[in-house]
């Protein structure tokens, strides 16, 4: 019997998140039809979840709608067409400016009708391979108009990652940008785009590329177009409407293997768990600015700086800078004082980069910041000094909310919406409203309060989760619901405490978070293994006082190869097929790799190593004395 802890140690006094938490669950079809009537559909939910096909899940199966309608259109319709709909505020090229939602919704439906001019209709995807700029969002909204499929790929990763993407989703059409602006250089996406088109076997018709002022590039004839020239060119589309059901978008995240998973966000159930959030879990108002300090290539960009607020009809902001170095560690402050900024959402990276620069926080002296009510963290463990810190130098709740790219919006929050929890630093405080979660012995059987297991969540999952991935029904059910029959596996262990208040300690399988950016240890190695001096390696995940952990990798090289700048060879190899975003610093030569009997790396034995933690030896190790010279090297 699995334990659900939370519906039986809480009572009193905290009615508001009890009753709304045990309704969702006891009887989740009124709950999210409730929820549901904050959308404007274009034809209203008469059903609102298909179970008839377990364990693939359907939300709002005979539903219709237009997520950009929702997101614009009704808000101009509404009144709000001359409230800022989107801040752009470039650090980089010291530029700001802002968007209604008029001049948002415009834009928008001009880039939908370019689309279409160039052959994109309903459930045709577009890649988006793009900086932190206006058009990365129209883009977005813009296919989001025509019922077609975005897919964003983060401008970070290198032309073969984009390549596997690009076969994967077989777009119609990429939309791109002359060149994205980093600290202290320019990076060119033209030719990484060109690169990636290059290795493609399903090329897309079309390209359109954003020309920016910093670096253009050279347009391809017939094939690409100059973002302006369409602009100019198109006529406004009106919105489609689509399916609930139909995919929104396709988000690849990092499994276990090199091969991406494609995470299929549907439209309907997106939009009511979107909308859901902000009041409850962020408690943010419509005509309030709600700042998601991230990238749009990541799911908190998606549903945070994208979705979320325009669906809401709030102020978004776009960052295109850093929390560090753009130019100073007071940047984030200047954004919420300049923007007037309620709710600020970013990665704990962000606020140790900032500690580690402004240790005093004598920038955060510098601004008026009465606007911020809350600072959200999320993207991977918030530790409790990072806490600790930003709670006493912001004195304001500094909430850590747990959540994942398939699941596209939180699982684990404190509620401030609806009501706030003490908090208990280290723990991202309660499940929300749809997520039954459960945490589980290796045996199925729940963990007590205080033991560590499995995180899972009992199916079905809540409105605006994964369906599916993309054409890839199988690997879904493989890689999330076999382990435990009824359950996802959230990749995730922790446990929850006597009090019901859930603690995510780590991944348990070869995911890494790096500066909050979600990495796959196996893609890592399936690129190192290329090497001609390479027999075997691993590549492991290890602490880090910024990024919370980067990659390592350890290298077993062939007899008689040179190791004489071997290791330089492999990082800038690995840089240049996944990207600069992969952050391997250190490879290490070892004399050989610790593994089982019967051939198995073991990998979490290495974890543990690294991060100086006792954890026993398997007894099925093949050699021991391999761990002794490997903690000279991992400790050394
Ligand atoms: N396009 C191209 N390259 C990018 C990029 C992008 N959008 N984003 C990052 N990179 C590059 C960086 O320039 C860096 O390259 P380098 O190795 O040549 O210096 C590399 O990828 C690693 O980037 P990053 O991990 O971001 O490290 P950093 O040292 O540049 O910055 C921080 C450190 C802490 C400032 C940065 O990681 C940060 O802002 N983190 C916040 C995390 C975040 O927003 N996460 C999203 C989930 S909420
Ligand atoms: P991503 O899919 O990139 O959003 O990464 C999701 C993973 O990041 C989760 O499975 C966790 O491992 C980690 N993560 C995200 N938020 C938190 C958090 N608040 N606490 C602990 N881990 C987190």
């Amino acid at each position: 019997m699995a334990l659900r802890l939370i519906r039986t140690v809480y009572g009193s006094p905290m009615p508001g998140y009890r009753e709304l938490f045990d309704a969702s669950i006891d009887d989740p079809e009124p709950f999210w039809g409730d929820a549901a009537t904050a959308v404007t559909w274009t034809k209203p939910p008469q059903r609102v979840l298909d179970d008839s096909n377990p364990p693939f899940y359907r939300w709002f199966p005979d539903a219709e709608l237009n997520t950009c309608a929702n997101a614009l259109d009704r808000h101009v319709d509404s009144g709000r067409g001359d409230q800022p709909a989107l801040i752009y505020d470039s650090a980089v090229t010291d530029t700001k400016r802002t968007y209604t939602y008029r001049e948002l919704l415009e834009h928008t439906a001009r880039f939908a009708g370019a689309l279409r001019g160039l052959g994109v209709g309903r459930g045709d995807r577009v890649v988006i391979y793009m900086p932190m700029i206006p058009e990365a969002v129209i883009a977005m909204l813009a296919c989001a108009r025509l019922g077609a499929v975005h897919s964003v790929v983060f401008g970070g990763f290198a032309p073969h990652e984009l390549a596997v993407r690009i076969d994967d989703v077989r777009p119609t059409v990429v939309v791109s940008a002359s060149c994205g602006i980093e600290p202290g250089r320019v990076l060119e996406y033209k030719p990484m785009l060109d690169a990636a088109i290059g290795m493609v076997d399903h090329p897309p018709r079309h390209c359109v590329v954003v020309q920016r002022d910093r670096q253009r590039c050279e347009l391809i004839e017939g094939r690409d177009w100059d973002w302006a020239d369409v602009m100019a060119a198109a006529t406004p589309a009106d919105p489609v409407p689509v399916a609930a059901t139909d995919p929104l978008y396709v988000l690849y995240t990092s499994g276990t293997t090199g091969k991406p998973k494609g995470i299929v966000r549907d439209n309907g159930g997106h939009a009511v768990a979107l909308l859901w959030s902000m009041r409850h879990i962020y408690d943010v108002a419509p005509g309030e600015v709600f700042w998601a300090a991230s990238d749009v290539g990541w799911v908190v960009g998606h549903s945070y700086i994208v979705y979320a607020p325009l669906l809401l009809g709030a102020t978004t902001v776009l960052y295109e800078g850093k929390p560090v170095g753009t130019p100073d560690p007071g940047a984030f402050w200047r954004v919420v004082a300049e923007h007037g900024v309620k709710v600020l959402f970013t990665a704990p990276t962000a606020i140790r980069a900032i500690r580690k620069e402004d240790h005093e926080a004598e920038h955060v002296g510098r601004y008026d910041l009465s606007c911020l009510k809350y600072l959200f963290l999320a993207g991977e463990r918030l530790d409790p000094d990072t806490y600790h810190w930003a709670s006493a130098k912001l004195g304001i709740p500094v909430i850590d909310h747990w959540w994942q790219t398939e699941t596209g919006w939180a699982v684990a929050a404190n509620p401030v919406g609806v009501q706030r929890f003490p908090i208990k630093p280290g723990s991202p405080t309660v499940p929300m409203p749809g997520y039954d979660v459960h945490v589980l012995h290796d045996d199925g059987y729940g963990c007590d309060a205080g033991q560590e297991g499995a995180i899972c969540i009992r199916l079905p999952l809540p409105p605006g989760t994964l369906p599916t991935l993309w054409n890839a029904d199988a690997r879904y059910e493989a890689s999330y619901l076999s382990e435990h029959p009824g359950f996802y596996l959230t990749g995730d262990g922790g446990h929850f405490d006597e009090d019901g208040y859930l603690f995510v300690m780590g991944r348990i399988d070869d995911v890494i978070n790096v500066a909050g950016h979600r990495l796959s240890t196996g893609a890592i190695e399936e690129v190192l293994a290329t090497h001609p001096s390479v027999a075997e390696c691993a590549v492991i995940g290890v602490p880090d006082d910024i990024k919370g952990q980067v990659p390592r990798g350890l290298v077993v090289v062939k007899a008689g190869a040179d190791t004489d700048g071997l290791a330089d060879e492999l990082v800038a190899l690995v840089r240049s097929e996944i990207g600069a975003v992969a952050s391997l610093r250190i490879v290490d030569v070892v004399p050989a790799l610790p593994k089982t009997r019967s051939g198995k790396i073991l990998r979490k034995t290495m974890r543990a190593l690294a991060a100086g933690r006792d954890e026993p030896v398997p007894s099925t190790i093949e050699d021991p004395s391999v761990l002794d010279t490997l903690q000279t090297i991992l400790r050394g």
